[in-house]
């Protein structure tokens, strides 16, 4: 079975294994809205290569921590999209969940997918029981997940610098993407019993990578290519790579990130698949020859108007 197929047996198996039939009908279907059908799932994706090549011996701890991970991250997106944030009403390419049910549902939906990231996490108390190093494994996941995801620098954090007059870019962005990003890679690590530490710079610099992208496009994509709407962060004001280093430089930065994220795989017996999956994931990301493209129209506009 490829990654992408276990991620998505994995979602819907965890997804109905927590609510049942007892749920409130429009907090379920609004999850269900939340979770499926997914984006990339970039994160599970992460944290599964990572644990497999770090020769993973349970695959359904390595599953629950992949579940997890993109649980927090629909939350965090539901949360993000809601009027008090970004007031966007397309993600993912149909109607966001307050537009789709309603504001209450919306933040309701997003708190008890939060929850569910650990509901699915504790589902595997019972198998870990017997291994006390299992046991430890599922703490310290706990642990990796609450760190990207809370205060002091998880999304929480970085969404929160929104509020603030002083904002250092890098630590707004390192915060609400990559703390994700760097949780994926450790939570792959530790699930398959390996030390997350040299895995943490291909965390961080994909991370890092990811958000200059995601700025980048805000500003050449357009709503089929990215499922969402355009020019968002010049409209909301939000610091972006794009805008503190303009397109090229932004441009130029990610494509450093992505270099560094791919030298830094450490040795491992997967790690010429790895590389593949980073340079693949950087074109589908950030396509240069759409980006060459917008330049040349964008620059002959300039010069037109000039
Ligand atoms: C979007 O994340 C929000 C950011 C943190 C940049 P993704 O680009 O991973 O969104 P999906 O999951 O593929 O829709
Ligand atoms: C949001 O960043 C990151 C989150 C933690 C949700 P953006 O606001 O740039 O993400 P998009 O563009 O809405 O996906
Ligand atoms: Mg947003
Ligand atoms: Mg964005």
């Amino acid at each position: 079975m490829d990654i992408q197929a276990r991620i998505q047996n994995a979602m819907e198996r965890h997804f109905h294994q927590v609510l049942s039939a007892s749920t409130p009908p429009t907090l379920k279907a609004a999850m269900q809205h939340a979770v499926f059908p997914g984006g990339a799932r970039i994160r599970p994706q992460l944290c599964t290569a990572v644990a497999m090549v770090c020769g993973e011996d349970d695959t359904s701890l390595t599953d629950a921590g992949a579940v997890a991970l993109e649980l927090m991250h629909c939350a965090s997106l539901v949360h993000d999209d809601m009027p008090a944030f970004d007031n966007a009403l397309l993600r993912r390419g149909q109607t966001t969940v307050h537009a789709e049910f309603s504001e209450p549902i919306a933040l309701l939906t997003g708190d008890a997918l939060i929850v569910m990231a650990y509901q699915v996490l504790l589902s595997q108390r019972a198998q870990v029981r017997s291994s006390a190093a299992h046991s430890q494994r599922l703490l310290e996941m706990m642990d990796i997940l609450s760190q990207g995801v809370g205060a002091p620098s998880g999304i929480v954090a970085g969404q929160a610098w929104e509020c603030e007059t002083k904002v250092d870019l890098w630590q707004y962005q390192r915060a609400k993407t990559g703390a994700l990003f760097s949780a994926s890679t450790s939570l792959g690590a530790v699930a398959a019993g390996a030390n997350p530490a040299p895995w943490h710079v291909l965390g961080e610099s994909l991370g890092d990578a990811y958000q200059i992208a995601d700025d980048i496009r805000d500003v050449i994509g357009h709503m089929d290519m990215i499922g969402k709407p355009v020019g968002q962060d010049a409209e909301h004001g939000r610091p972006s790579a794009a805008q503190a280093l303009g397109l090229e430089g932004a441009n130029s930065q990610f494509k450093h990130l992505i270099d560094t994220a791919a030298k830094s795989v450490p040795d491992c017996v997967g790690r010429d698949l790895l590389r593949g999956m980073i340079f693949k994931e950087s074109e589908r990301l950030v396509p240069q020859q759409a980006y060459q493209a917008y330049l040349q129209t964008h620059q002959r506009t300039q010069v037109s108007m000039a």
